[in-house]
């Protein structure tokens, strides 16, 4: 983790890369038999945003898997300019008493992305984080 993050601060970070190899890194350590699926473009952004992002996502992905299905979509994608991550499982969620992690993700969202952050889902938690690159 302190390599995927640290190695590049100061350049431009290719966060489907990024995405990528933690998605790899927490789903060997937590998966079991659960399956992760993934669709990312390739889309640049300043490092200090990026382990923001990462961070973010790290969160939300070790949320579906221990919390959530066993079916987790991952996607990055760009959307009007926007960039959207979105980490979705297939399990039972409701709205209710946020942890510490959820709360890391709002404030990072909040103040390093200038983001939004939304939770919904009717089977399962669908969490998306945009904001401007
Ligand atoms: N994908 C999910 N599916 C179902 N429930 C979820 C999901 N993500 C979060 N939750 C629920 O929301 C609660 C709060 O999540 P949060 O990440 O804030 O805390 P946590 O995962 O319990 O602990 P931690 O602070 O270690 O992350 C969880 O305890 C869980 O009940
Ligand atoms: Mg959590």
């Amino acid at each position: 983790m302190h390599e995927v993050l640290t190695e590049r601060r100061d350049e431009e970070v290719d966060l489907g890369e990024l995405v990528e190899r933690l998605r790899a890194m927490i789903v060997q350590g937590l998966a079991g038999e659960k399956r992760v699926d993934s669709r990312v473009e390739s889309i640049e952004l300043h490092g200090a945003r990026a382990t923001a992002l990462a961070l973010v996502f790290s969160e939300l992905l070790q949320n579906a898997l221990e919390h959530g299905g066993d079916e987790v979509h991952v996607e990055l994608v760009r959307r009007n300019g926007a960039v959207s991550l979105t980490v979705a499982d297939n399990g039972t969620w409701e709205p209710g008493d946020e942890g510490t992690g959820l709360s890391i993700v709002r404030a990072l969202v909040r103040d390093e992305l200038n983001g939004e952050l939304s939770l919904s889902g009717e089977a399962g938690l669908t969490a998306e984080v945009t904001f401007q690159p």
